[in-house]
C-alpha cells in the first residue's frame, strides 16, 4: 500500500492505496461517482471527466501515482445539494440533459472553457467538447449553452420555443425533472446503487461464431478463493425462453437457454463465473477450461438464405402441440442444440434457416405493373449499426425480505419481470425490477440481456450481483439492427404518379430471433403507407445466422425500408425527368385519406383500415423546399468539391395500436397536491417531465406540487415500456385519463362540500374548485376526503389503448459536399421538419429529433459492425467503430414543427418524434450524393470507398 496526497475539490486528502490502480476506479472508490464509464477506459468515450490542475482530463487514462500532488476537481465540487449553478441551469434550459450520462463531463468541459475563454466560439465549443460521446443529443443544443449562460449571468429573459396552441403548461419548454440531479452527477444509473460487499458476475463468452462446448472443467476456478458460484450448461436450467421485451405471447420465438451445449454467435455464454470481486471474476475466467467442436458458421444473408448449413438445429414445438410437419426433424435433432418454441407460429421453416415470413398485399400489382408507363427495379443493403448507448447495459441485483430486487437499466421493467419469473420458476410477486436512470437505450435496451442471468444467480446463491457489459460484450453481446437485402419495384405514370410498389425484404436476425419479425415487417410496414398508392405488395423472409443477435434499435426496421423505398423513388424521378419533390407531393397521404392498407400493417395478426385524422406532411415538405432552397444550391467554387441536395419524408407509429398499454395512478394527498404512479418508462428522453406537465395543465396546479414514480414494478402499474414510439402517446395518454377521472372525483366530492351541482363547478388555477356561488381550495377537499366523514382519499387510475396509429410525419432535407477526389462526404446543412401534432415540450423533443438525426447520419456515412468469415467482430470498440461526437455534425443544422391538431384531442394528437427521425438521414443523404455527382450509392455506409468506385476512380 502506497501513501497518496492530492488535493481533491479544494481539501487535501491522504490515502493508502495502489499507485498502479485506475484513478477512476480510485476516485468512485472515494464516493466520487459523477465519473461515468463508456469505453472501458480506453480514453474513447470522454464520460470519465475530471479537472486536473486546471484541464479536463480522462481519468480512466490516469492512475494513481499520477495524480500524486496534484489538484483534482469534480462536479461534486461544484453542485449543491439543493442548488444547482449557473452553468447547470443553462444546460437544462438548453435541453442537453438526456440521460444524463455524459452531463457531467460536459459541464467539466464547458466550465473550464469558461475559465479559460471569455467569449467561446462555436468553435471553441466544438473544441472543448470534442472527446465527449453523447450518443443521445445530437450535440447541436450544446452550443446554445454558452448563451444562455451568459443570459442567465446578466439578468436577461431567457426565449424558450413554445407551442403555438395556447396552454399553460403542456406546449412549454419547460426543464426536465430530473435534469438537476444528472447534471450535478447524484446517484441515478444502477452504478450507483451497487452496495459495497456486492459479488460481482462476469461471462465467459465463446470464441467461435458456432460450437459444441464437447468438455468444461471449472475445477481450476472453483478452488480460487473468492469465487462463489460458476454456472455452466452442466448446471444451467433447460428452461428456453426468448428475451425480447414484447408483450406476451411474443411473436418472436423462444430459442435460447440461459447457458446452452451449443454457442450460436461470438460472445455466445460459455460460463458465468460469480466472485468477490472483479479481478477474482476475470482471473476464474481465465481459469475455466474448455473443449468446444467448432462448426463452420453462417456469417452472410446469402450463406444463411442457401441454408445449406443450419443454424439452429435443434427441435422445433409449438405451443397449441401441433409439430406442423417437424416431427422427421425433431427426430433427427441433435440434443446439444437448444429447443426453438413458439408460441404461434410466424411463417418460417428453421429447416431453412428462415426464422420467420410474412408479407401483404392490396390491388394488383401484376395488372399495375403492366399498366404503368414506367418500371424501375432496384436493389439496397443496410448493414448490422449498433445502437451504441453511452451506458453499457447494467444490472444489479439483490434478494430483499425474500424476494428478487432488480435495479435494471431497461426500456421494460414488466416485461423483464415476466421473463424474469419464467426462468427462476417463481411467480411475479416474489420479483421487484425498478428501472434506474437509463444512460441511453434506443432499443437495444428493450430486451431482457442480462438481467435473466444475474437474477438466476442471486436467487441461488442469496448474493448481491453486479453485472456490467463491457463495451466489446456490449458490441458482440447485445443486439442490433438487422441488416437487410430489399429489392423495390415500382410502377409509374409519365407524371409520377405511382401505380404500384412492390417490396422483397431479407433480413438476417443473427443468432437468435429476438424482434425478428416484427422489426423486419416494419421495413415495409412503416414507409409504405407513405403514399396514396392503390397497388402494393411486400413480403419479407427474415432468416437465423450465427452474427450476434439483432433485435430493436430506434425506427425498428423503418430506417431500413425507408432508405430502400424513398431512394428507389428518387430513381425514378430521375428516370421519367419528373422532380423528385414533386413525385412526393404526388404521392404522398394527407388528412382524411382512408389507408386501407394498414388493415394489412399489423404487426401481429390483422391490423384494420383508418382514416388518417391529421397530417401535416405536405406542410412539413413545402417548409423544407423553403429553408433549404431546393433546386438552387449554391457551387462550392471548387472543381473537385460537388454540391448536392437530398430530400425524403418518413413516418412512424405512436405505439402499436391493439397491442400496447399504458396504465397511470394519481393520489391526491392531504394538502391538495398529487403523486402520480406511472407505468411508463423514461429513458432520459423527458416522459417523466411530460406526465408532470399534463397533470399540472389538467389538475389546474404548478408541476413543482406533483410528484411522479415511473417505473417500479412495486410502485407503479403495469405498462409495456418504452418502444414502438408509444411513451408520449401511450404512458401519457393514461395519464391524461387518469387526470380526467381524478378532476371527475374532484368535482363529485366538492359538489357534496360545497352544496352546488356538479356540473356547476370547475377546477380553476392554482388549486380552486369553483362554484357558482363559492370555492374551496384543493387542500381543504382533501382534508374532507380524508378525515373521518369522507370518502377516503382521492385516487385515481386509468388505462390507455387505442385501435389508432396517430402517424407523426417528417420531411428531412440536406445539403452535402461530396469531394471527387477522396469520396469523403459532408453532410453542410440539415433540416428535420417535424408535425408531432402538438409538442409537449419542444426543447425536449427538438433533442430527441437532433440525436436521432446525428444516429442516422452516422449509419448513412460511417457506422458498420465489421465481420471476418469466422463471425469475428472487428471493430468492437470505439476506436474502431466511429460514432459522431460534435464536430462530425452538420454546420447548418436546424429542427422545426408543423403543429396539427384533432377535434377530439383536447392538447393536439400526442404524436411521437424519437423513433422516426432516425428514419431520414440515408435517403436523404443518398439522394443528395446523387445530386452531386450523379452516381447512387445502394449499399449502407456511404464510405469514401463505395463513392469513388461508383466514380470509376478505383
Ligand atoms: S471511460 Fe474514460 S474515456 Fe471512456
Ligand atoms: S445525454 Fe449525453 S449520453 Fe445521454
Amino acid at each position: 500500500m502506497d501513501k497518496i496526497k492530492f488535493k481533491l475539490n479544494g481539501v487535501e486528502k491522504e490515502f493508502f492505496g495502489d499507485k498502479c490502480q485506475s484513478a477512476k476506479v480510485f476516485l468512485r472508490n472515494q464516493g466520487i461517482l459523477s465519473m461515468r464509464e463508456g469505453c472501458d477506459g480506453d480514453g474513447n468515450c470522454g464520460l470519465c471527466n475530471i479537472i486536473l490542475d486546471g484541464q479536463t482530463v480522462n481519468s480512466c487514462l490516469l492512475l494513481v501515482g499520477q495524480i500524486e500532488g496534484r489538484e483534482i476537481y469534480t462536479v461534486e465540487f461544484f453542485s449543491d445539494k439543493k442548488k444547482i449553478d449557473t452553468l447547470q441551469e443553462a444546460m437544462i434550459l438548453a435541453g442537453v440533459i438526456q440521460c444524463g450520462y455524459c452531463s457531467p463531463s460536459i459541464y467539466l468541459a464547458l466550465k473550464t472553457l469558461l475559465d479559460n475563454v471569455e467569449k467561446p466560439t462555436r468553435e471553441d465549443i466544438s473544441d472543448a467538447l470534442s472527446s465527449i460521446l453523447c450518443r443521445c443529443t445530437g450535440y447541436e443544443q450544446m452550443y446554445d449553452v454558452i448563451d444562455i449562460y451568459k443570459k442567465l449571468l446578466a439578468g436577461e429573459k431567457i426565449e424558450r420555443a413554445n407551442s403555438e396552441k395556447e396552454m399553460r403548461v403542456i406546449g412549454k419548454s419547460v426543464c426536465k425533472i430530473d435534469s438537476p440531479k444528472l447534471v450535478k452527477g447524484e446517484k441515478a444509473f444502477v452504478e450507483d446503487f451497487v452496495a459495497s460487499d456486492a459479488c460481482f458476475l462476469k461471462v465467459l463468452g465463446s470464441p467461435h461464431a458456432s460450437a459444441y462446448v464437447t468438455k468444461i472443467d471449472v475445477s481450476k476456478a472453483e478452488k480460487l478463493p473468492g469465487v462463489v458460484y460458476i454456472l455452466t450448461h452442466e448446471n444451467s436450467p433447460k428452461t428456453v425462453y426468448g428475451r425480447s421485451g414484447q408483450s406476451y405471447p411474443e411473436p418472436s420465438p423462444y430459442d435460447r437457454r440461459l447457458i446452452g451445449q451449443k454457442v450460436y454467435h461470438e460472445g455466445d455464454r460459455v460460463a458465468a463465473v460469480v466472485a468477490e470481486s472483479l479481478e477474482i471474476a476475470e482471473k476464474a475466467i481465465e481459469l475455466i477450461e474448455v473443449e468446444y467442436e467448432v462448426l463452420k458458421p453462417v456469417v452472410t444473408l446469402e450463406d444463411a438464405m442457401s441454408g445449406e448449413i443450419l443454424v439452429h438445429g435443434g427441435p422445433v414445438y409449438f405451443k397449441d402441440g401441433n409439430l406442423r410437419g417437424y416431427e422427421e426433424h425433431n427426430a433427427k435433432a441433435d440434443p446439444r442444440e437448444t429447443p426453438i418454441f413458439w408460441n404461434f407460429p410466424i411463417g418460417g421453416d428453421q429447416r431453412t434457416n428462415m426464422v420467420a415470413k410474412t408479407g401483404g398485399k392490396m390491388g394488383d400489382v401484376e395488372l399495375a405493373f403492366s399498366k404503368s408507363d414506367a418500371i424501375i427495379e432496384r436493389e439496397y443493403r443496410t448493414k448490422k449499426v449498433h445502437c451504441c448507448p453511452s451506458e453499457p447495459h447494467v444490472c444489479y441485483t439483490e434478494i430483499v425480505d425474500g424476494r428478487l430486487v432488480v435495479h435494471a437499466s431497461t426500456q421494460v421493467p414488466g416485461h423483464a419481470r415476466r421473463i424474469i419469473s419464467s426462468i427462476l420458476g417463481i411467480s411475479e410477486n416474489k420479483i421487484r425490477v425498478i428501472k434506474e436512470a437509463v444512460g441511453g437505450g434506443f432499443g437495444v435496451k428493450q430486451d431482457v440481456l442480462m438481467e435473466d442471468l444475474a437474477s438466476y444467480l442471486t436467487w441461488i446463491t442469496g448474493k448481491s450481483i453486479y453485472y456490467r457489459y463491457s463495451r466489446e460484450e456490449e458490441f458482440i453481446a447485445a443486439t442490433s439492427r438487422h441488416d437487410m437485402k430489399i429489392k423495390v419495384k415500382l410502377g409509374a405514370n409519365k407524371d409520377g404518379k405511382l401505380n404500384a410498389i412492390q417490396m422483397n425484404v431479407y433480413s438476417n436476425t443473427g443468432a437468435f430471433g429476438n424482434h425478428c419479425m416484427t422489426v423486419s415487417k416494419n421495413s415495409c410496414a412503416v414507409p409504405l403507407p407513405l403514399f396514396n398508392v392503390e397497388n402494393i405488395k411486400f413480403d419479407i423472409d427474415i432468416f437465423y445466422s450465427n452474427l450476434p443477435n439483432a433485435g430493436a434499435y430506434r425506427g425498428y426496421g423503418a430506417p431500413q425500408g425507408t432508405y430502400a423505398l424513398m431512394t428507389c423513388i428518387a430513381e425514378l424521378a430521375k428516370e421519367i425527368g419528373v422532380d423528385y419533390l414533386d413525385i412526393l407531393r404526388k404521392n404522398t397521404v394527407r388528412s382524411g385519406d382512408a389507408m386501407e392498407l394498414l388493415a394489412q400493417m399489423a404487426e401481429v395478426g390483422k391490423g384494420s383500415a383508418e382514416i388518417i385524422e391529421s397530417c401535416g406532411l405536405i406542410d412539413t415538405i413545402e417548409k423544407a423546399a423553403k429553408m433549404i432552397d431546393w433546386r438552387n444550391k449554391k457551387e462550392s467554387g471548387k472543381p473537385h468539391i460537388k454540391v448536392g441536395q437530398g430530400v425524403a419524408i418518413v413516418q412512424q407509429k405512436s405505439g402499436i395500436p391493439n397491442v400496447d398499454t399504458g396504465n397511470a395512478i394519481i393520489k391526491q394527498l392531504n394538502d391538495g397536491t398529487f403523486i402520480v404512479h406511472m407505468g411508463g418508462t423514461d429513458l432520459g428522453t423527458g416522459m417523466n417531465t411530460i406526465a408532470v406537465q399534463a397533470v399540472s395543465e389538467h389538475l389546474k396546479l404548478d408541476m413543482d406540487k406533483i410528484h411522479i414514480i415511473a417505473a417500479d414494478t412495486d410502485n407503479t402499474p403495469f405498462d409495456v415500456g418504452a418502444y414502438a414510439s408509444s411513451g408520449t402517446h401511450f404512458s401519457i395518454g393514461a395519464v391524461l385519463n387518469a387526470s380526467k377521472k381524478m378532476e371527475n372525483k374532484m368535482l363529485e366530492s366538492a359538489s357534496f362540500y360545497m352544496n352546488e351541482p356538479k356540473e356547476d363547478l370547475k377546477l380553476v388555477y392554482p388549486m380552486k374548485i369553483v362554484g357558482k356561488n363559492s370555492e374551496m381550495s384543493y387542500a381543504d377537499l382533501a382534508f374532507k376526503t380524508q378525515s373521518g366523514k369522507g370518502c377516503g382519499q382521492l385516487i385515481a387510475n386509468a388505462n390507455f389503448t387505442t385501435h389508432l396509429h396517430a402517424f407523426p410525419y417528417a420531411t428531412h432535407i440536406c445539403e452535402v459536399e461530396v469531394n471527387t477526389n477522396t469520396g469523403e462526404v459532408n453532410v453542410t446543412k440539415y433540416y428535420a421538419i417535424h408535425d408531432c401534432g402538438v409538442p409537449m415540450n419542444p426543447v425536449l423533443a427538438k433533442g430527441q429529433i437532433f440525436g436521432a438525426v446525428i444516429q442516422s447520419i452516422g449509419h448513412s456515412l460511417y457506422e458498420e459492425m465489421i465481420f471476418d468469415k469466422d463471425g469475428h467482430m472487428l471493430n468492437a470498440n470505439f476506436m474502431d467503430y466511429k460514432v459522431a461526437k460534435i464536430k462530425d455534425i452538420p454546420k447548418d443544422f436546424r429542427v422545426e414543427f408543423v403543429e396539427t391538431y384533432e377535434d377530439k384531442e383536447e392538447y393536439g394528437p400526442r404524436k411521437s418524434v424519437g423513433e422516426l427521425s432516425i428514419n431520414g438521414a440515408s435517403p436523404a443523404i443518398a439522394t443528395a450524393i446523387h445530386d452531386a455527382v450523379g452516381v447512387w450509392i445502394r449499399e449502407w455506409p456511404f464510405t469514401p470507398e463505395k463513392i469513388l468506385k461508383e466514380l470509376g476512380k478505383i
